[in-house]
């Protein structure tokens, strides 16, 4: 609820266009978010990587209803390819299909994830593609499982609390790379799952059964419960399996893991849509929401 209210059009143009409070919620969104320009996501990215981090990086956006601006978010992510490529970091380039143009048209979303595909050829970067709404699944799904026909560099995030999920998975193709996240968006009691520890279990099962169809798998999660229970199973020992954290979550869980030797990818977001970003961080935690007062208050 709190993230459909905070994502309403009038409230978001309203932040806009008040200076002081669109400056301090900009501050506790820097908490999550790397910087504006691909420059900030690549220097954070670059120092993560001597540290010894493998990284995502996304340009932060989604929901696009133009087609000229999908072109200009299209033209962003080259350079973004191309800049990374240049700095010497194997990274994932995430991305949601609504930022280039699923909410347009599935064509369109596809032909510019082609375009994309074409510019990793070659690079040793992946391209992900994120999870949506239930509304979009089937969508992303068969536009995922199309491009992933040709350029096997491209990887799928699933959501362990729809209750199709299961099936999702075991309809991907094998070797895919996979990234299995709970899910953050609001979603009917009738397929989907709260957070719970049946969610968990879930969850688990997923993780299970993507490693026993030998899947690249990315556990996506800062839940210590899931994360000791990763690390029970022994599951890290398989070079396959990594996991992956959103900047600014847990950092001191991250860094933890990474000290022992676990694989740990550190997800980097930067742009300008940072405003629907930090209500993402907040919608799914909302104690996140003092975070972002103490963040606004003590700056
Ligand atoms: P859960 O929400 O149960 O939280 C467990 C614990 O983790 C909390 O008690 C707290 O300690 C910590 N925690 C979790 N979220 C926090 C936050 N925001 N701030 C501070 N602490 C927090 N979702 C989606 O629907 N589609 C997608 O494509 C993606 N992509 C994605 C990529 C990556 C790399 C990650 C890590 C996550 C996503 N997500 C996502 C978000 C995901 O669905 C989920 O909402 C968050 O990861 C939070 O869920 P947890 O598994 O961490 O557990």
């Amino acid at each position: 609820k709190l993230k459909t209210i905070a994502r309403r059009a009038d409230l978001k143009s309203y932040v806009e266009r008040t200076p002081q409070l669109n400056r301090l919620l900009r501050q506790a969104a820097s908490r999550y978010i790397t910087g504006n320009f691909r420059q900030d996501g690549i220097e954070v990215g670059r120092k993560l990587v001597a540290k010894g981090y493998a990284i995502s990086i996304e340009y932060i956006g989604e929901n696009t209803t133009d087609a000229t601006e999908c072109e200009a978010i299209v033209a962003e992510m080259k350079a973004l390819i191309i800049d990374l490529g240049q700095a010497g970091i194997s990274a994932r380039v995430s991305f949601d299909l609504s930022h280039i143009g699923l909410s347009l048209h599935q064509e369109l979303a596809f032909s510019n994830l082609m375009k994309l595909a074409e510019q990793v050829q070659g690079t040793g970067l992946e391209l992900f593609i994120s999870m949506e709404e239930s509304s979009k699944t089937d969508d992303i799904l068969s536009v995922y499982k199309q491009a992933v026909s040709v350029y096997p560099n491209v990887g799928i995030t699933l959501q362990a609390h729809l209750t199709r999920t299961p099936q999702d998975l075991a309809s991907l193709p094998s070797p895919s790379r996979i990234r299995i996240v709970k899910g953050a968006y609001q979603e009917s009691s009738d397929y989907s799952i709260s957070r719970s520890p049946e969610l968990n279990h879930r969850y688990l099962e997923l993780v299970e059964s993507a490693i026993r169809q030998g899947q690249r798998v990315s556990i996506a999660s800062h839940d210590e419960v899931i994360i000791n229970e990763v690390l029970e199973r022994g599951w890290l020992s398989d070079s396959k399996v990594e996991i992956e954290m959103l900047y600014g979550i847990r950092p001191e869980l991250a860094s933890r893991m990474q000290n022992i030797g676990h694989p740990v990818r550190i997800y980097l977001p930067y742009g300008h849509e940072w405003y629907l970003y930090l209500c993402h961080r907040i919608a799914e935690f909302p104690p996140n929401l003092y975070q972002a007062v103490i963040d606004m208050v003590g700056n």
